[in-house]
């Protein structure tokens, strides 16, 4: 599918990959319908991508909340008068062990808040968004594609109980809509990016990076133009969905 012109919805478009996501998307021309909870970092976004292109709107919307993302997916298509894509890109990280234990003994437990707030936004957020999205696409007859962003985590990675339970979903949800959306002209797929320098991962410290940019073959982290290259690649070629692409550098965790 030509991404020019076309009416594309990204959540977490306010910092990382999503923004690269979103300047990548309104250089190509398409229309824009940019998505987040921080309302600055939105608006910054939003003005980069109007500098060639003025179809780009913001909406402050939490992923993770039922009536909040009906709304939201209702203004766009009032706004725009349909949707062809979504890019399901917002996530948050809430590290931590299972059981921490020290000495032998059991000194902390991973808290419920924890994992549920990271359901919340990185499992939860993707079904309810990608549940509007389709919904809209499917009421207006638009041929449409959703992408959803995964994680090398999905594999299982050490003090990532949460992530990585979240992003396995991501990746099987994604299979599952393929299957169940490919008769209504939708394609869905997946990324799964291995470690990008957005500034979730530039706030580590130096010696933390260089323990992921070791065993990594091209020993460096991933950019997230990067990403957001792989998102065209999905956008644009009408025979690939179903499918999960790893964008890694090469690393196996
Ligand atoms: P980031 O933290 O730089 O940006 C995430 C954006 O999502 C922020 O603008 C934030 O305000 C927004 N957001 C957070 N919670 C939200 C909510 N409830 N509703 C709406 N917006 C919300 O993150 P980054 O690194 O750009 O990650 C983007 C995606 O890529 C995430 O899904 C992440 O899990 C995934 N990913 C990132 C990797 C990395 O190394 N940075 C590696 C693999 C996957």
């Amino acid at each position: 599918m030509d991404i020019k012109d076309k009416v594309i919805a990204v959540t977490g478009a306010g910092a990382g990959i999503g923004r690269s996501i979103a300047l990548e998307l309104a250089k190509k021309g398409a229309e824009l319908a940019l998505i987040d909870i921080n309302p600055p970092a939105l608006e910054e976004t939003a003005n980069l991508c109007r500098r060639g292109n003025n179809g780009t709107r913001s909406y402050c919307c939490d992923v993770s909340k039922e009536p909040l993302v009906e709304e939201t997916f209702n203004k766009i298509v009032a706004d725009f008068g349909h949707l062809n894509g979504l890019i399901n890109n917002a996530g948050i990280v809430r590290d931590g062990l299972l059981v921490k234990v020290k000495d032998g003994a059991v000194v902390g437990k991973q808290s419920m808040a924890n994992w549920q707030s990271v359901i919340d936004v990185n499992l939860t957020g993707v079904f309810l968004c990608g549940r509007e999205a389709a919904a809209k696409m499917i009421s207006d007859g638009s041929h449409g594609v959703i992408i959803n962003i995964s994680s090398i985590s999905r594999a299982g990675n050490f003090g990532q109980s949460n992530y990585s339970a979240a992003k396995a979903g991501v990746a099987a949800m994604s299979v599952t809509w393929a299957k169940e959306l490919a008769r209504h002209n939708i394609r869905v797929a997946a990324i799964a990016p291995g470690f990008v320098a957005t500034p979730m991962v530039m706030a580590m410290k130096p010696e933390a990076r260089t323990r992921i940019t070791e065993p990594t073959p091209l020993k460096r982290l991933g950019m997230p133009e990067e990403i957001a290259m792989t998102v065209s690649f999905i956008f644009e070629n009408d025979f690939f969905t179903g499918r999960v692409i790893e964008v890694d550098g090469g690393l196996r965790l």
